[in-house]
């Protein structure tokens, strides 16, 4: 119910203006995040509570299984804040085990728009499909893919004008790549970080 909602939130900030009276206030004049989140819109996945951070320390940026598009300007928008105006050191591509989005681009049933919107991962399917094929289930299979979808993510993250721009200005500004696990609630890190060194590589080709 609405009202619970509002409710909770009454308590809320009782709760934090009780520990700390200027919380609402020092936060209002300013937000200085370290981190720029690209996450699934899961529920189960909310970026604050699973890392652990307060409000104003991550700027976030959320969709349906966690899909960096090129040509999202929603999410490009994001970022180019992010990097540019906020100067977050660290951009983490989040993914997490179980995900519906990426399970729904692998049954192979009509969704209507999602299929649009989830094609790269089905591109991701087609590609890695020998590796897929050896996961033992289709839960295996689903949760290799959504690995396969945060390192694509961070690819096309370090890819985007944006980061380069960054890069060559010699910001220090790294993108990772996370998964999270529902079952135990802990993120693994997928080692595909890159940061200005992989301009340099990229640019020296
Ligand atoms: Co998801």
């Amino acid at each position: 119910m609405l009202s619970d909602v509002l409710q909770r939130n009454r308590d809320w900030s009782a709760r934090r203006q009780a520990k700390e009276p200027d919380y609402f206030t020092r936060l209002a004049a300013q937000q200085a995040p370290e981190f720029f989140w690209i996450g699934c819109s899961d529920s189960r996945v909310p970026a604050n509570v699973v890392a652990g951070l307060d409000p104003g320390e991550v700027f976030v940026h959320r969709n349906v299984a966690n899909i960096v598009h090129s040509s999202d300007m929603n999410l490009l928008s994001a970022l180019e804040f992010a990097v540019e105006v906020l100067a977050v050191r660290e951009i983490i591509v989040c993914g997490h085990y179980g995900c519906g989005g990426v399970k729904a681009a692998t049954e192979g049933l009509p969704q209507g728009l999602t299929d649009h919107w989830l094609e790269p991962i089905r591109r991701l399917a087609r590609a890695y499909a020998v590796d897929l094929g050896r996961e033992p289930d289709m839960e295996g299979r689903s949760d290799r893919l959504a690995e396969f979808n945060v390192v694509e993510g961070v690819r096309r993250v370090g890819e985007t004008p944006i980061l380069h721009r960054a890069w060559a200005r010699g910001a220090n500004c790294r993108v990772h790549g996370l998964i999270y696990g529902l079952k135990d609630g802990l993120l693994r890190d997928l080692d595909c970080s890159i940061g200005p060194g992989h301009f340099n590589e990229e640019g020296a080709q």
